[in-house]
Order: C-alpha cells, then sequence, then structure tokens
C-alpha cells in the first residue's frame, strides 16, 4: 500500500515539473491527446474506477445469470442481494464521484497553470479560465456612507436593492425579490433589459426614491470583460440564461438604454462587478485581511487580489496601488479537457443535456444549479440496475431537473441512522417503499457528490491561497450550497489546511449579503475615488 502511495506521489510531483514547464503557448486542449499529463496514478486510478463502476451496475432487466467475462451480478443476483451486499455495490458505484489526495493535488497544479494562462496577455485570448480585471483596486475602509441602489442579477432570483451606509459599519437595507420568467432567461436582451428597469422604477417608486438620482452598483454575476469600473462587455451567458443581443455587448450601456427607453427615473451606474467582487467587498468592509470571495451557488466562482505586475491585461493608473482584484471565472476550468481525469458519466450527461454543452465544465461538477440534478441521474442508475428501491423508479425521479439540490442539504442535515428528512424528500419523489437499508444509500450518493464538490472547490481556493502567499487570509463565502449545506464548510476547511503551504494560515467567513451590500460598497469606493479626485 505503501510503496503504491509512494509511486502515486512520484508520479504526481513528476507531472507537476512537466505542467510548471508548460510553454505559454501550448495548445488550449489538453487531456485525450496530451494524456501524458494526467499523472499515471490518476489514469489508473480513474480506469479501475471505471471498470468497478461497471462492474457493480451493469446488469440489465433480462440477464439470469452471472456474465463471466465482466462478473457483473445478474438482475436476479441483485434482486437477491442482502441490503449490505447492495451497500457494496452502492459504494463501488460511487467511487468514482471521491477523488483522491493525489488527484485533489493534480487538479491544484492544473488550476493554477490555468490561472496563469488567463493573466497573461499571449495566453488569454485562448484560456478558459479568463482571469477578468475588475478595476477594484480599494477595499472599503470603513469610511463609506450615503444612500445607494443596487441591482442583482445572477443567481435564482433578480434583486432590487436601497442600501443606506452609515456610521460603524452599520447599514440599513431594504430589497425587494423580482422573478425572471423563464422565457425572459432565454428571450432577447432588450426584453431583459426592459423588465430590470421596469422592476427598478417600480421598487424607487415603492420606497419614495423615485424623484432622486442615487448611484447604483449592478451586480451582473456572469463572465465580464470589463473595460473599466462601469464598462463590461458579456463573454457568455451561464447558469441558465441565453438572452440574445447581450454577448460582446456593454451590459451597463445595455441598462442605461432601457431606462432611457422608459424615461421615468434616472440612476448614476457606478460600478459594474461581479457577485464575487461583491462578496469580498462586503467582508472586507469588517474584515481587512479578506482577499477572497467566493460563490458555491446556483454557480461557482472566485476572485482574488492579485499584484498589479502579474495582471498582464492591465494598465494600472495609479503606481501606488499594488493589487487588483481578479474575477477567475473558474467555473470554465477544464472546458479544454483539463478536467476530463476526473469527471463522470454523470457529469457527461449532465453536460450534454444543458443549456451550454462543453461550458463551465468545473461549475458542473460543483455548483447548486447541477448538484441536485447529479445525484438523481446516480440514483436513477442504482434505480435501474435494481440496487436501490427494489428496481422500482417513478415518474418523478425520472424527469430532470426534479431532485432540487436543497434535498442534498435536508438529507445531509439527518442525524447519522436517522431518516425522517430522506423519507420526506422521497416521498415528494413518489418513493414510498425505500427500506432504511435504501435511505442509508441515498444518503451516502448525497454525501459522495457534495464532498466531491467541496473537494473541488477547496483545490480552487487552496491555490489561490498559495499564489497569493500572505501569512493569513480571510475567504468571504457566500451562495445557497454554501450556507445551506450542513457540511460544505467543515469539508473545506479540512481539506484547504491539506493544501497550503506550511505557515500560511486561513478562514472562511460567511458573507452578508455580498451582492446587495457588496454592489453598495463597490460604488461608495468609486464614489469616494471620485470625490478624492475632484477635490485634487
Ligand atoms: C458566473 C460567475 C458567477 C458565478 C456565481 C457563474 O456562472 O459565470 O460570474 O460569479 O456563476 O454566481
Amino acid at each position: 500500500m505503501d510503496r503504491e502511495l509512494n509511486g502515486a506521489m512520484r508520479s504526481v510531483s513528476i507531472n507537476s515539473a512537466q505542467q510548471n514547464g508548460h510553454s505559454r503557448d501550448e495548445t488550449d486542449r489538453v487531456g485525450v491527446a496530451n494524456g501524458g499529463n494526467v499523472s499515471a496514478s490518476c489514469a489508473a486510478a480513474a480506469a479501475a474506477q471505471a471498470t468497478k463502476a461497471t462492474n457493480a451496475t451493469s446488469a440489465t432487466g433480462t440477464a439470469t445469470a452471472t456474465n463471466a467475462t465482466t462478473n457483473s451480478p445478474s438482475a436476479q443476483q441483485i434482486a437477491l442481494a442482502s441490503a449490505a451486499e447492495k451497500k457494496k455495490m452502492v459504494h463501488e458505484l460511487c467511487q468514482q464521484l471521491l477523488l483522491s489526495d493525489e488527484q485533489v493535488q493534480e487538479l491544484c497544479y492544473r488550476i493554477l497553470h490555468e490561472l496563469r494562462r488567463g493573466l497573461a496577455k499571449d495566453t488569454h485570448p485562448k484560456a478558459n479560465v479568463k482571469c477578468f480585471v475588475t478595476y477594484v483596486q480599494d477595499l472599503p475602509n470603513g469610511n463609506e456612507r450615503g444612500k445607494f441602489l443596487a441591482l442583482d442579477l445572477g443567481g435564482t432570483n433578480f434583486r432590487v436593492l436601497l442600501i443606506h451606509l452609515q456610521e460603524n459599519n452599520d447599514f440599513q437595507m431594504e430589497s425587494r425579490i423580482y422573478a425572471i420568467p423563464q422565457h425572459i432567461m432565454i428571450g432577447s436582451g432588450t426584453q431583459l433589459f426592459d423588465h430590470i428597469a421596469e422592476c427598478l422604477s417600480n421598487f424607487m417608486a415603492e420606497h419614495n426614491v423615485y424623484a432622486e438620482r442615487l448611484p447604483l452598483g449592478f451586480t451582473f454575476s456572469f463572465p465580464l470583460r470589463q473595460l473599466g469600473l462601469t464598462k463590461g462587455l458579456l463573454e457568455t451567458w451561464t447558469k441558465g440564461f441565453n438572452c440574445a443581443g447581450v454577448v460582446n455587448e456593454d451590459v451597463v450601456q445595455l441598462l442605461k438604454d432601457a431606462i432611457a427607453r422608459r424615461g421615468d427615473v434616472q440612476i448614476d451606474v457606478c460600478a459594474i462587478l461581479n457577485d464575487t467582487t461583491g462578496t469580498l467587498m462586503s467582508c472586507a468592509w469588517k474584515n481587512h485581511n479578506c482577499k477572497i470571495g467566493l460563490i458555491v451557488g446556483t454557480g461557482a466562482n472566485a476572485c482574488y487580489m492579485e499584484r498589479v505586475e502579474e495582471a498582464e491585461l492591465f494598465t494600472a493608473e495609479d503606481p501606488r496601488k499594488k493589487h487588483v482584484l481578479i474575477n477567475t471565472e473558474w467555473g470554465a476550468f477544464g472546458d479544454n479537457g483539463a478536467l476530463d481525469f476526473v469527471r463522470t458519466e454523470f457529469d457527461r450527461d449532465i453536460d450534454v443535456h444543458s443549456i451550454n454543452p462543453g461550458k463551465q465544465t468545473f461549475e458542473k461538477m460543483i455548483s447548486g444549479m447541477y448538484m441536485g440534478e447529479l445525484v438523481r441521474l446516480v440514483l436513477v442508475k442504482m434505480t435501474q440496475a435494481g440496487i436501490l428501491f427494489n428496481g422500482q423508479d417513478s415518474e418523478v425521479l425520472n424527469t430532470r431537473g426534479l431532485f432540487f439540490t436543497k434535498y442534498v442539504s435536508e438529507i445531509e442535515a439527518d442525524e447519522p441512522g436517522n431518516f425522517t428528512n430522506c423519507r420526506l424528500v422521497l416521498e415528494e419523489l413518489g418513493l414510498t417503499n425505500a427500506t432504511d437499508g435504501d435511505c442509508a444509500n441515498v444518503r451516502y450518493i448525497c454525501e459522495c457528490v457534495s464532498k466531491r464538490a467541496a473537494h473541488l472547490v477547496s483545490a480552487g481556493i487552496a491555490t489561490l491561497i498559495n499564489k497569493m502567499d500572505e501569512p493569513h487570509v480571510t475567504v468571504g463565502v457566500d451562495g445557497s450550497v454554501y450556507r445551506f449545506h450542513p457540511k460544505f464548510h467543515n469539508l473545506m476547511v479540512e481539506k484547504i489546511a491539506t493544501l497550503i503551504k506550511p505557515g500560511i494560515t486561513f478562514d472562511l467567513m460567511l458573507s452578508e449579503d455580498g451582492s446587495g451590500r457588496g454592489a453598495a460598497l463597490v460604488a461608495a469606493v468609486a464614489c469616494r475615488e471620485d470625490i478624492l479626485y475632484a477635490k485634487k
């Protein structure tokens, strides 16, 4: 065993040396053709996992005897299997969802490599992880004051907020959630921005600021090629949005145009920002060590404070400012095959049936938009093989998108051995004949999917912490998965601790409404700068 492990470590380090030596003009496709990049141990482990998975689940409904060549149990054998044997089959199939320490380490090397490609001028055009410059260079200093409007588009809901920043890190906030109907999410850009402007106007009327001209921060949580603090071109839609005519357009201008078309309200757009930026700013208002912002919600992404000289696409205007915030857009990590060595049949299924196949590979293995569906796909496979629920499925179980990610959190919130939430969820799915053994297996599947997500995020965060190389970093975190999953925080803390350089310490801080208050803070810091410059 030890020898195997040593061998694995050796191959990982050889591989990392190769990775570090990658020239900048390498092709942007890795994976099949570049199979040599995958450490031998990872490849062997993946192959072993694939074989195990096939063995555990290749039973068909018609076979009656063990298949001599594959050793797969027949349907009849599965039907007669004891609870302990079924548990073993479930665990074997789930092997492919577990990441070994070597695989996580390998992921760190690959993420670092992709970050560097995004930051460097000559590789940026082809890079998957774009590392967009946000133009935010100043963290809040606690002196920001005033009344601000904020728009928050990009999570499950669209929100309008009115935030009053006050003395002593105090603030008042009023907000309202507006639905974005499905037909608008995939309709035209004009429809989307008209809808946003209408909600803004209604909100201003309801909150007695209709006639005021207030500064506004726009949290727009999609990959944005920023050209300044108030100018950003949409690179691509993610998370179920696909509005025509917005890609490559300046989103701030589209908002201004929609407001002008109405002609009733007036606003000053002071900043456009990503939700990760808002999250970081919101935490940094109280904690100046906060230098990373992370979202694990409907989507997944992180931003971090980078040294100006590393951000080759940023033209610094003020030589006194040594850092700039980078929006990594790491959800697209793996779009070139860099994650193929850990992807499973379930990940490929999610991708093929998504609105954006081939894109946001990392995000699809992590975020709330996909986590429930990943679990559902595993459940369907095991049920069809007769391992779960005595082979009895249900219409809801077989329908895409109906196993909600919140179910994963609910199921894992049950005390070990207690299946109260699990049974409630299964009832909602129309599965009423579950045994305790089935419930334990369902829970295990949820644990494998969520643990993998937490470990993938940890690889990303540890890579950023190591790259920043500061003695202590606070990571500001938000998003429904992180907030509501009972173990996500602990899983991350444990994993990151094993991956960062000795001597560095870190903590994870839950952000208080980053997308709302963070937007006000970015706008406030921008105003603070404007006032400073005006005074000069
Ligand atoms: C978007 C990011 C965003 C993340 C979290 C991703 O799909 O591309 O811009 O930060 O979701 O909301």
